[in-house]
């Protein structure tokens, strides 16, 4: 059967990633990228694959029923890959309400969705990407795996961590086919410069103030995007039906240190003195809630897929880096408030 894969959240960090490696491998695939285009959805980061003929934006909302019912009929839709989200935890901290509409309400809207439109289930899967940080926060022992139990601690893990229940739900109750993954910290190109890696990037190259939250201890286990994109392909096509992926890089890092390595590969970089930009570094209050350490055991999909990361880190900070100072006018266009510009210039 051909199939017509809407994938939401397309315009995002690692969406975009998404929709491009599918739209560019499986070009008997029909590739529907969903996205509102909030202020971390920037058209400009799929302009490689946008006059694909497998490739159509919808520009829709996933709190908006009646026009995700028409997608579905437009498109006719087979399978769903939903990664459209509020994604910043300091954001859930300021309104979590935001993250509840998108991340909980959206994505059962979605389910409702493929629910009433899909006839026979069995023809048709339902994957939706999620994050680790459902499972709360380890000390300094310990992985989690698909098997631990979800404890999350900010309004953003606990937005995900509904909405993961939500889709495991619809498996028990409707027969639903679904898949679940769960992914450590992204990095990589594309991704807004509120995150911990390219706003340090962002702000070494304009000289700022490099905010590093408590004393730089807590631990996260980093994965470069085009990864993660690879690992979701191998899911959406060997993973089976009501199963958890876990998916990570086995390489935590503390704060202070990845924000040192950034510092120093800018100091080359931009013919700095070695040394220079580490001053920028400045401490600030902690995160409210703040999780001390992530790590991922993905020995699971090793295991079953026969998936695992390509990139060293230290290969991936480099690619990262270059990307962003290679990419001035993205930086400009998304931190400017901008983001859209692509979009009215483009396809208005
Ligand atoms: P992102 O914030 O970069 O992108 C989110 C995308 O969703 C944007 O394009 C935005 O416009 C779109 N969107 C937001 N609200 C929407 C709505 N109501 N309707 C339609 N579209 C909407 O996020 P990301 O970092 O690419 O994360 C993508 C997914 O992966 C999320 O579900 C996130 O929870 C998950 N995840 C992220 C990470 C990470 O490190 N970034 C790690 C693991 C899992
Ligand atoms: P972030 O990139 O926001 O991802 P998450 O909170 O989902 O893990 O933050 C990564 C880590 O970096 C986290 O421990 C918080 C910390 N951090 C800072 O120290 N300073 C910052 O300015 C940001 C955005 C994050």
């Amino acid at each position: 059967m051909k199939k017509n894969i809407l994938i939401t959240g397309g315009a995002g960090f690692i969406g975009s990633h998404v929709v491009a490696l599918f739209v560019k491998k499986y070009p008997d695939y029909h590739i529907i990228n969903l996205d509102a285009l909030t202020y971390a959805g920037n058209l400009e980061n799929l302009k490689e694959i946008e006059n694909a003929s497998n490739y159509t934006f919808e520009k829709v909302d996933i709190l908006d029923e009646a026009e995700l019912t028409r997608v579905f009929h437009t498109h006719q839709v087979t399978d769903v890959i939903h990664l459209a989200a509020e994604s910043h935890v300091d954001r859930s901290i300021t309104d979590p309400l935001a993250f509840v509409r998108t991340n909980v309400i959206g994505t059962v809207n979605l389910l409702n969705a493929a629910k009433t439109y899909w006839k026979e289930y069995e023809k048709h899967l339902f994957y939706h990407v999620s994050t680790d940080e459902v499972y709360g926060s380890l000390d300094d022992g310990g992985f989690f795996l698909e098997t631990t139990s979800y404890d999350p601690q900010s309004p953003y893990s606990a937005s995900k961590a509904s909405s993961d229940h939500f889709v495991r739900a619809y498996n028990n109750t409707y027969k639903l086919r679904i898949v679940i993954s769960n992914c450590s910290n992204n990095y990589g190109p594309n991704q807004f410069p509120e995150k911990l890696i390219p706003l340090c990037i962002n702000n070494i190259k304009n000289n700022k103030p490099l905010p590093v939250y408590g004393k730089g201890e807590n631990i996260r286990d980093w994965l470069y995007v085009v990864d993660h994109a690879r690992a979701i392909d191998v899911v959406f096509h060997s993973g089976k039906n009501g199963e958890t992926y876990n998916i990570g890089g086995f390489n935590e890092w503390k704060n202070i240190d990845i924000v040192r390595v950034l510092c120093e590969v800018m100091d080359k970089k931009l013919g700095r003195e070695k040394g220079e930009s580490e001053k920028l570094i400045t401490f600030v209050k902690d995160r409210a809630g703040h999780d001390h350490r992530y790590a991922i055991d993905a020995s699971k999909i090793q295991k079953e897929l026969d998936w695992e990361p390509s990139l060293q880190f230290e290969e991936g900070i480099e690619k990262t880096v270059d990307w962003y100072l290679g990419n001035e006018t993205w930086l400009e266009n998304v931190t400017s408030g901008n983001y859209q510009k692509y979009y009215e210039e483009h396809y208005e």
